[in-house]
């Protein structure tokens, strides 16, 4: 039933040809010249301050592009029960922040913009370590020793992964007004995400494995953790006071919850509209066509992802991606996964 094959998220960064046979074979090509005028001119829509970001660090932007990618990927995955399931970032242009659902209030929104901005300091982070970027390496600031083991090895440097990201993305947010502040906020809970979930990972030494010293360094977490974190501050994000901002505080906008949010939760200032139709405005497409479940007494049972419009259920071949990989750089390999079932499809 797997078939393998090939999806270009990041097809605008895809230097040199490459062929589904060339991928099925590993023969993947020499890495491709990062230099500004490759890079800057194919991403669309960056502000005058992220081009000139890209002019100077193109190499850092193609790793903080492809972290944006991952990140659609990611939202893609944590809202395939959701009525709006995030696919409308992906289409026409590769650049989320130009859809019209970033440029809203939603808790959506919130997810959006913290979810991206995870994953641009993630990317960068590792890029980093890897070794793959002029500008910087491995943390070193990550040293010592205790009785059993020291750090050593290649941290990855998450100081610098947030602050591309807190350059590249919050540098967007020029205005003082509530999108930018809830923006900004949002973007930074999506980066804590990352850095308050780095992982310790050690590596054995000594005779025969016998691990008599064991060397470790930090590592950023796989970005599918950082999406379920994020999806549960989805859940339970804070609508706050629109109506009364002040500079640098966001208040709860019911007064029972006394509690400002904390840095780390997803706010937001816009309800949500249901998603159920086509919605030119939003670029959402509603959830005709979408395969729901009838026996889940989840989100996605027909009652509610049709909202309410009934079901056909058919008999159905469709192809999905699956057990997509991201390589550096800057293209993604996904298998194709083949389904013939019988399914339930909104009406
Ligand atoms: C090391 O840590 C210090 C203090 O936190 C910081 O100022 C410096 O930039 C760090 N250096 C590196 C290479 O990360
Ligand atoms: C998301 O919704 C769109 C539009 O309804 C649909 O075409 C797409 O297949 C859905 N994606 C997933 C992963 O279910
Ligand atoms: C539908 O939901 C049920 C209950 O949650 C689950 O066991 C089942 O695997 C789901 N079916 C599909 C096709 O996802
Ligand atoms: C379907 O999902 C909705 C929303 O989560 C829920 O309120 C409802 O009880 C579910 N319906 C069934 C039949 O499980």
């Amino acid at each position: 039933m797997i078939q393998s094959g090939l999806i270009l998220l990041c097809s605008s960064l895809l230097f040199g040809v490459i062929q589904g046979n060339d991928i099925l074979r590993l023969n993947i090509p020499t890495e491709p010249t990062l230099d500004a005028n490759t890079v800057c001119k194919t991403f669309p829509d960056l502000t005058k301050e992220q081009l000139e970001l890209c002019t100077k660090f193109p190499d850092v932007t193609a790793s903080a592009i492809q972290g944006i990618q991952i990140a659609v990927h990611e939202c893609q995955h944590q809202f395939k029960r959701n009525r709006w399931n995030c696919t409308s970032l992906e289409t026409k242009n590769k650049n989320p922040h130009s859809n019209a659902m970033l440029s809203r209030g939603y808790r959506e929104t919130a997810f959006a913009y913290a979810v991206s901005s995870a994953g641009v300091a993630l990317s960068v982070a590792r890029a980093c370590s890897l070794g793959k970027l002029m500008s910087c390496g491995c943390d070193m600031n990550v040293s010592g020793r205790t009785k059993d083991w020291e750090w050593g090895g290649c941290s990855h440097n998450m100081d610098f992964g947030i602050q591309f990201s807190r350059d590249f993305l919050d540098s967007r947010e020029k205005a003082k007004d509530i999108h930018s502040q809830i923006n900004t906020h949002n973007n930074r809970a999506g980066r804590l995400a990352v850095s308050r979930n780095m992982e310790v990972k050690c590596k054995c030494h000594g005779m025969s494995g016998s691990c008599e010293l064991k060397t470790c360094w930090k590592a950023v977490p796989d970005f599918n953790q950082v999406g379920l974190v994020l999806k549960e501050k989805f859940n339970y994000a804070t609508m706050v006071d629109h109506t009364n901002i002040n500079e640098g505080s966001l208040r709860p906008a019911i007064q029972s919850h006394k509690k400002r949010p904390f840095e780390t939760d997803l706010v937001y200032f816009e309800k949500s509209p249901n998603f159920c139709e086509y919605n030119h405005e939003l670029d959402s497409p509603g959830t005709e066509g979408r395969l729901c479940n009838k026996t889940s007494i989840d989100i996605d049972n027909c009652s509610s992802l049709c909202c309410g419009r009934g079901y056909n259920t058919q008999r159905q071949s469709r192809v999905e991606r699956c057990n997509c990989r991201f390589h550096w750089c800057c293209y993604v390999v996904c298998e194709e996964c083949k389904y013939t079932e019988w399914v339930t499809v909104c009406k």
